[in-house]
C-alpha cells in the first residue's frame, strides 16, 4: 500500500529544472533579523509593511523573539535607513533568498530520492498526493472516515476534508475538533501536521489515545488554498495568498490574503488597500471560494465545534482573538487551553526551537481583521486559535528532516487540547454550569445562613494546640472544577466557613484542594453536593501525613552529614547562619543587611549580591523573597540555592547573571510564623502578631494576619475575611505587620532599579502577575512574556509527575485578592512583579525533602531566564 506514496522520479526532475528560473525572482533579496526592544519598534515594522509592502516573515516579540523581514534590492537601503533612524538593531539573516530557495529545493529532492517509501506526512507532498492519501484513508476505513468534497477552488481544484468519527457524527454529546492548514500557500510545514493527525487517529491509533478517537469527532482540512499551494511549487515558493483573478480590481495582481478575507471586522486593521499587497483582504468579505468553504464548515457544525485550530507557520505561537485586542468573554478558558497546548509542545521541543508564546494575537503580535481565528470565535466556536508552527532559523523553508519532529510535538499539543475540549464541551452542554448568574444567588443565600452558625466554631478551631494532633480528624479533599463559578463556590466556603484552601485549582485542568475539619466537613461537602460539584477524598487524616512528613525529614537529616540549609528544611537560625557565612566569606560581592526585628523579636536579614557594590545604576535589581506564608517550606531553599549559585557555585554560563544584575534575596519574610510551623503547627500560614484590642472587641484569642493581604494596595477589598481568626484576615490596617513594612521599605528604597520582584510561594506551579483585581498592568504583554519564559524554562526540567506551569493574571487564573506584596510592588513602580507558586506534587505543603534539590535546580532555570530578560527590559527603561 505504501507503493502509492513513492514519489515519481519524473515529476521530481521536472520540478527541479523549473526551480532555477522561478527562484530568480528573489535574486538579490535578503532577510534581516530585527531586535525588538519595545512594542513601538513593532509599530515601525508594521508601518513599513503597509507603506512599502515589505514581506514581514515574522512579527517577533520584544525581548524574546526577533522579527524578520525580507527586503528586495530596491527597498533595502530605504528600509534599513528607517530602522537606523529609529535606533533599531538589525542584522543580516539570509544574504540571498534565491540561493536559500534553491538549497531548500535541493534538500527536498534529496530527501525524497534517498527514501523509498515516504508517507505524505513525512515530506512536503503535492496537492495530488494529499488528495490521494485522503481518498485512500476514506476507502480503507469507511466505518470511521468520510471524505467530503467542499467544492472547487478558484482554479478548479477540489477542496476536500475528512470527517473522522466512531459514531458517524451522530452523537451530539461529542465535541468536534476542526483543524485546517495551508491557508497561506507558502507555509508548507502545516499540511503534514494535519495528515499526521489523520494518521495517528486512523492508521496508528495508540492505546493511550483511544479516548481522542472515541470521545471527539474530527474535521480535518489539510489544504485550504490548493491554488496558492501549487503555485508555490511551480512558480513562486514564497506565494502567500489565493490565486483568484479579478480584473475589475487589478489586471496585474492575483489573489488575496485568505486570512484577512473572513467576515469579521473586515478591512479595518492590519490590511492594505493595495490589491498587490500581501495582506490585501479582497474587495469584499468571502470574495474567495476557499474562505467560503471554511465558513460553511464552521456554520454547519457550529453547535458542536469546540475547537477551531487554524494552522500557520512560523514563530511558535498559540494565538487567540480578537485581532482588535478585545478579548472574548471566555478569555480565561481560551488562555488555559492554549497554554496547555504550548506547554505540552515545549516539553518535547528540540533545543534550537523557541518556546511557544501564548496570548491574544493583537497584544502579542499586531492588529488584524478578517482572520479565520476571529471569525471562528465570533460565530460561536468557544476556542478558536491560530497556531504558528516552528520555523527554526529557516522561516518558511524548514528542511524536511524536521517534519517528523514538528508532527510529533504538535500532536502532543493537539491531543491535550482535544482532551480539554471534551471537558469544556460537556459543561457547555449543561447550560446551568455555563451560566454564572443562574448559579450564584442560590449559593449566596445558603452561605449566609451557615456562616452565622459557624462563626463560633471557627474561633474554637483557631485556638492553637500543640503539634500535629491539632489536625487529627482533618481531611483534604480534591474538588473537580468545571467552571469559574465552581471556584466561586470554593472561595465563598473559604471566606465564610474558614475552610483552608490548599489550592485554588483551574477549571478543566487542575483540581482544587481544601482541608476540612471534623466540624465543617459535613456542611462543606453538602454545599459542594448541592452545587453538583464532584469531590473526592485526597488525604484521609492530615495528622497522620504530618507525622509521616516529620519522620521523613528527621530521617533525611540523620542520614546526611553537613546538609546545607538549601538541601533541607532548615530552622531559621541555620538559615541566618548560612547568610552570615556567605557575607563573611565573600565580602566583595555579598553584604548582609539586618533590616529589623520581627514581631517576636527575631532579626530579619537579607543579602545584597553585587559585583559593583550596588553602585552601578545601569544594572537592574532582581528582588526575591520567600516564606511570607509560614508553611510554604519549599520556598526558602529556592532563595538560598539562588544565593549559593550566584556566590559559591557560579558557573561559566551564569557569569552574566552575577555581573549584569544586582540581587536582593530575603529568604524568610516571616520568621515568627516559620518557626511556629516548626515547633507548634506545621500548617501555620500567617504572622504571629497579637492585637489585644481586636481580641477584646471580637471576644477571640486570635494570632497573626495574612501578610500577603496586608500591603497597602486595594487593602481589605477582595479575597479577604474580616474575621480576625481567618487565614485570610488582612490585619486592621495596611502594613499593620512589621514584616510587610520591611518588604515595603526594600521596594521603595530601590524602586528606581528593581526590575523584577519575585515573591515565592507554594504550591500549584503558577507564575502569576497582577493586578489581583483583574485590571491588567499597561505592560501586560511584556510581563506575560517574561513569566512565560520562566514557566517554560522550568517545565523543560520538570519531573514527569509535576504539572506544567500555568502563566497569567492572578485574578483571571485563580481568584481575586487584595493587599498582596506583588501588587504593591506594581503600584509602587516595579515593572515586573510576580507571585511564583512552586510545585507541591501530590504532597502540597509537605513536600518530602528528597524533592528539594529538584525544585531548587529547576526553579533556578526560571530565575536565570527571567533575570536575563530583566536586563533587556531594564536597558529599555533606562533609555526612555
Ligand atoms: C455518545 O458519546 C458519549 C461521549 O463519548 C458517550 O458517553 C455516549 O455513550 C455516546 N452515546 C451513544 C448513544 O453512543
Ligand atoms: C473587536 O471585534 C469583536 C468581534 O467582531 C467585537 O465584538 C468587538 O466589539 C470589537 N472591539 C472593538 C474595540 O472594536
Ligand atoms: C560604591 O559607593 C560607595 C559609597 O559611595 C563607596 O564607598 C564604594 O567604594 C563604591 N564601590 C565601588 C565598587 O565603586
Ligand atoms: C555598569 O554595568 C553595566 C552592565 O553590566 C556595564 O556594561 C558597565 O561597564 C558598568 N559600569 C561600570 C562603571 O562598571
Ligand atoms: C489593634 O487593632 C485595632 C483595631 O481593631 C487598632 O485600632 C489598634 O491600633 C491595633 N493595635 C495595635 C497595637 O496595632
Ligand atoms: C485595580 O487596582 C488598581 C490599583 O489599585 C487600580 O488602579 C484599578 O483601578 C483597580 N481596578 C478596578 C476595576 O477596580
Amino acid at each position: 500500500m505504501n507503493v502509492l506514496w513513492i514519489l515519481g522520479l519524473g515529476t521530481l526532475l521536472v520540478n527541479y529544472t523549473a526551480i532555477a528560473a522561478k527562484n530568480d525572482k528573489y535574486s538579490g533579496y535578503s532577510v534581516h533579523g530585527i531586535e525588538l526592544r519595545h512594542r513601538s519598534d513593532q509599530k515601525v515594522l508594521y508601518d513599513l509593511r503597509i507603506d512599502l509592502n515589505i514581506d514581514l516573515w515574522e512579527h517577533g516579540a520584544p525581548g524574546t523573539h526577533d522579527a524578520y523581514i525580507m527586503l528586495s534590492p530596491e527597498d533595502r537601503v530605504k528600509v534599513l535607513d528607517v530602522l537606523d533612524t529609529n535606533d533599531i538593531k538589525h542584522y543580516l539573516h539570509l544574504t540571498d533568498v534565491s540561493k536559500a530557495l534553491e538549497e531548500h529545493q535541493n534538500d527536498l529532492s534529496h530527501w525524497q530520492q534517498t527514501r523509498k517509501t515516504l508517507m505524505p506526512f513525512q515530506t512536503y507532498p503535492t496537492y495530488t498526493e494529499v488528495d490521494a492519501y485522503m481518498e485512500h484513508i476514506a476507502e480503507q476505513y469507511p466505518d470511521l472516515v468520510t471524505l467530503v468534497n467542499a467544492g472547487n477552488s478558484f482554479e478548479g481544484r477540489a477542496i476536500k476534508y475528512l470527517k473522522i468519527s466512531t459514531s458517524n457524527f451522530a452523537n451530539q454529546s461529542k465535541p468536534i475538533y476542526f483543524m485546517d492548514a495551508t491557508m497561506h500557500a507558502r507555509e508548507w510545514v502545516t499540511t503534514p501536521v494535519t495528515l499526521y493527525t489523520i494518521h495517528r487517529l486512523v492508521e496508528d491509533l495508540r492505546d493511550e489515545d483511544r479516548d481522542l478517537l472515541e470521545d471527539v469527532d474530527w474535521i480535518i482540512l489539510p489544504i485550504v488554498n490548493p491554488d496558492g499551494y501549487e503555485f508555490t511549487r511551480t512558480d513562486d515558493r514564497l506565494w502567500r495568498g489565493t490565486r483568484s483573478y479579478n480584473p475589475d480590481v487589478s489586471t496585474t495582481c492575483y489573489g488575496v490574503d485568505a486570512n484577512r478575507n473572513f467576515d469579521v471586522n473586515f478591512n479595518t486593521l492590519g490590511v492594505s488597500t493595495n490589491p498587490c499587497a500581501l495582506n490585501y483582504p479582497g474587495h469584499a468579505p468571502f470574495s474567495e471560494p476557499e474562505t467560503r468553504y471554511v465558513r460553511d464548515i464552521l456554520l454547519e457544525n457550529i453547535d458542536r465545534i469546540q475547537i477551531y485550530m487554524n494552522i500557520h507557520s512560523w514563530g511558535n505561537y498559540v494565538l487567540y482573538g480578537y485581532g482588535n485586542a478585545t478579548l472574548p468573554s471566555n478569555k480565561v478558558h481560551v488562555h488555559y487551553v492554549a497554554a496547555a497546548m504550548g506547554a505540552h509542545i515545549d516539553a518535547v521541543k528540540i533545543p534550537q526551537a523557541s518556546y511557544y508564546t501564548i496570548g491574544n494575537s493583537n497584544l502579542i503580535l499586531y492588529g488584524s481583521s478578517g482572520s479565520a481565528q476571529d471569525y471562528g470565535q465570533a460565530v460561536g466556536v468557544p476556542f478558536s486559535y491560530t497556531l504558528e508552527l516552528p520555523g527554526y532559523r529557516y522561516g518558511f523553508l524548514v528542511p524536511p528532516k524536521y517534519i517528523e519532529q514538528i508532527n510529533t510535538e504538535t500532536w502532543c499539543g493537539i491531543a491535550v487540547t482535544a482532551r480539554l475540549s471534551n471537558t469544556y464541551y460537556s459543561a457547555r452542554n449543561q447550560s446551568k454550569y455555563w451560566s454564572y448568574s443562574k448559579l450564584c444567588p442560590t449559593i449566596k443565600r445558603k452561605m449566609s445562613a451557615i456562616s452565622i452558625v459557624l462563626f463560633v466554631g471557627i474561633a474554637i478551631n483557631s485556638v492553637i494546640a500543640a503539634n500535629s494532633d491539632i489536625y487529627s480528624g482533618y481531611s483534604v479533599h480534591g474538588v473537580q472544577l468545571r467552571h469559574r463559578s465552581d471556584q466561586k463556590v470554593i472561595f465563598e466556603v473559604q471566606a465564610d466557613l474558614n475552610v483552608d484552601l490548599w489550592e485554588h485549582g483551574a477549571p478543566g485542568s487542575r483540581d482544587a484542594f481544601i482541608m476540612l475539619s471534623p466540624k465543617n466537613r459535613v456542611e462543606v461537602l453538602n454545599i459542594l453536593d448541592a452545587n453538583d460539584m464532584k469531590h473526592y477524598l485526597h488525604v484521609a487524616d492530615v495528622a497522620k501525613t504530618l507525622r509521616e512528613h516529620e519522620g521523613d525529614l528527621s530521617r533525611w537529616q540523620q542520614r546526611r552529614q553537613n546538609l546545607e540549609p538549601f538541601q533541607t528544611y532548615a530552622r531559621y537560625g541555620e538559615i541566618v547562619a548560612y547568610m552570615e557565612r556567605i557575607a563573611r566569606q565573600y565580602p566583595d560581592i555579598a553584604k548582609l543587611v539586618n533590616i529589623g526585628k520581627s514581631f517576636e523579636g527575631r532579626d530579619i536579614k537579607y543579602l545584597k549580591i553585587s559585583t559593583s557594590d550596588f553602585n552601578n545604576s545601569s544594572k537592574p535589581i532582581y528582588f526575591m523573597d520567600a516564606t511570607m506564608h509560614a508553611r510554604e517550606w519549599v520556598t526558602p531553599p529556592v532563595a538560598l540555592y539562588a544565593i549559593h549559585r550566584l556566590v559559591e557555585d557560579l558557573r561559566e554560563g551564569d557569569r552574566d547573571l552575577l555581573e549584569n544584575v544586582d540581587w536582593i534575596i530575603l529568604p524568610v519574610v516571616n520568621p515568627d510564623g516559620y518557626e511556629f510551623s516548626h515547633t507548634d503547627d506545621r500548617l501555620w500560614r500567617g504572622t504571629r502578631s497579637v492585637n489585644e484590642t481586636t481580641n477584646q472587641i471580637t471576644n477571640t484569642n486570635c494570632i497573626g494576619v495574612d501578610p500577603n493581604r496586608n500591603f497597602d494596595v486595594n487593602f481589605n477589598t477582595l479575597g479577604v475575611s474580616s474575621d480576625p481568626c481567618s487565614q485570610i484576615y488582612p490585619g486592621h490596617e495596611p502594613f499593620s505587620e512589621v514584616e510587610t513594612r520591611y518588604v515595603r521599605d526594600i521596594l521603595l528604597e530601590n524602586i528606581d532599579r528593581i526590575q523584577i520582584y519575585m515573591d515565592i510561594h507554594s504550591w500549584g506551579n503558577y507564575v502569576l502577575y497582577g493586578l489581583d483585581n483583574a485590571t491588567l498592568p499597561s505592560n501586560v504583554v511584556d510581563q506575560h512574556l517574561v513569566a512565560a519564559a520562566m514557566g517554560a524554562h522550568i517545565d523543560t526540567a520538570k519531573l514527569p509527575v509535576a504539572d506544567f506551569y500555568l502563566v497569567g493574571n492572578s485574578n483571571l487564573m485563580l481568584y481575586g485578592t487584595s493587599g498582596a506584596g506583588s501588587d504593591y510592588a506594581v503600584v509602587s513602580g516595579v515593572p515586573m512583579s510576580y507571585t511564583l507558586e512552586l510545585p507541591g506534587y501530590r504532597y502540597s505543603f509537605e513536600v518530602p525533602p528528597q524533592y528539594i534539590e529538584q525544585i531548587n535546580t529547576e526553579t533556578w532555570r526560571g530565575i536565570a531566564a527571567s533575570a536575563r530578560l530583566s536586563t533587556i527590559y531594564y536597558s529599555g527603561r533606562v533609555r526612555s
